[in-house]
């Protein structure tokens, strides 16, 4: 089965179909069963430090011969300020407490992008994905001379030409609908909620690179309406959340796999970065909090100790259950399959809606 676009030619791969990167979701072993499967795994890098991101690499390497993807967020030093935190602290001690965390300060508060950079260019993936913000043309350069084709995260028209601007190969277009972190780096992030039907086509009618499409996207319906909006290939990320190689704690993947129509919103609770999940109580309590808690990374490495005892405790009503707005289409199926029946199914509606020619 191949599904051609300039995007697979360019990259290698058969299906037009990007498995998300997810941290908390990806494995090598989900990302090697998508790259075997034809289409393109991905590596969440982001919460690795350099030394695990240089084994992670070197052992997904050594599993596929086929293209894949490692992506990083673009962050600079991290803004702590000591009263925020302080506040953030009393308000999350009471969880703390229920599930018996110990209330120490982190010894870090996230990792230090320049030093993974430094190990991706080393590195020289096929692929290398970025959200959160953007590079400078120099540090895509670098990418090149290694021979990494460089995607970009986008969340409006305007970070999309952002990205073309300093040499991005393709610009994943991130919609309102996408489960987990907003990549939003040029406006508030109120200001860039766009629905996939718009973004889609905005992008892919004004960018000269290829466009990615990523969020809501389920099925080979989703698929084919995508690249008929004139994507190249699309992104999915819930989609591969209840697969079985994905590390979701089990209270996670059932939650997705129950999810409704309006079970998702965006939070800040969990990380300090809005990010879409289905609503549970934790993200309840914390809501009247939301616009005082610290950014990201320092929310996230505050909360990342009771995250690891609620999936260990398997408390979804704690958990962060991240998750995009079309989570009740989600397949608890063997990625390897589940790529398969996204291909048949994207074919049979391209083929579907050329019949209608008659
Ligand atoms: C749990 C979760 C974690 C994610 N982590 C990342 C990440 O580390 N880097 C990134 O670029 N995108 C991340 N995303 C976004 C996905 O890669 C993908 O673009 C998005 O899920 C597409 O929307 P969908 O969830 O509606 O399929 C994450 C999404 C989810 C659901």
């Amino acid at each position: 089965m191949s599904i051609k676009t300039s995007l697979t030619q360019r990259l290698g791969i058969d299906l037009p179909l990007i498995q998300g990167p997810m941290n908390g979701v990806s494995t090598i072993d989900l990302a090697v069963a998508v790259c075997e499967a034809e289409g393109l795994g991905s590596l969440a890098a982001a919460i690795l430090s350099p030394a695990a991101m240089r084994e992670q690499i070197a052992q997904l390497r050594s599993r596929t011969t086929r293209p894949f993807a490692v992506n990083l967020f673009v962050l600079g030093a991290p803004q702590v300020d000591e009263a925020q935190v302080l506040r953030a602290r009393e308000w999350l001690a009471p969880f703390w407490r229920e599930l018996g965390v110990a209330e120490e300060l982190p010894s870090q508060w996230g990792q230090d992008f320049p030093a993974q950079f430094e190990v991706l260019v080393e590195a020289a993936p096929p692929v290398a994905s970025f959200t959160f913000g953007i590079l400078s043309a120099e540090q895509i350069e670098r990418l090149h001379a290694r021979g990494t084709f460089v995607i970009g995260t986008a969340t409006t028209l305007a970070e999309g030409r952002a990205w073309v601007e300093v040499g991005a190969d393709a610009v994943c277009a991130q919609a309102t609908e996408a489960g987990g972190h907003r990549g939003t780096f040029l406006v508030p992030f109120d200001d860039a909620l766009i629905g996939g039907f718009a973004l889609y086509r905005q992008m892919a009618a004004a960018l000269a690179v290829p466009v990615i499409a990523a969020g809501g996207i389920m099925d080979g319906q989703g698929i084919a309406a995508a690249l008929t909006l004139g994507a190249q290939a699309a992104q999915l990320g819930t989609a591969f959340i209840a697969c079985p190689e994905s590390s979701a704690p089990p209270a996670w993947k059932h939650a997705v796999m129950h999810a409704s129509a309006d079970s998702t919103r965006l939070t800040r609770a969990y990380s300090g970065r809005p990010a879409r999940g289905i609503v549970n109580p934790f993200m309840q309590a914390m809501q009247a909090h939301e616009a005082e808690l610290p950014p990201y990374p320092v929310q996230n490495a505050l909360t990342s100790p009771l995250r690891r005892a609620a999936a260990k405790a398997e408390r979804a009503d704690l958990l962060a259950l991240f998750a995009g707005q079309n989570a009740p289409l989600a397949r608890a199926l063997p990625a390897a399959e589940l790529v398969g029946v996204l291909g048949r199914e994207t074919a049979a509606v391209l083929r579907a809606g050329a019949a209608l020619l008659g």
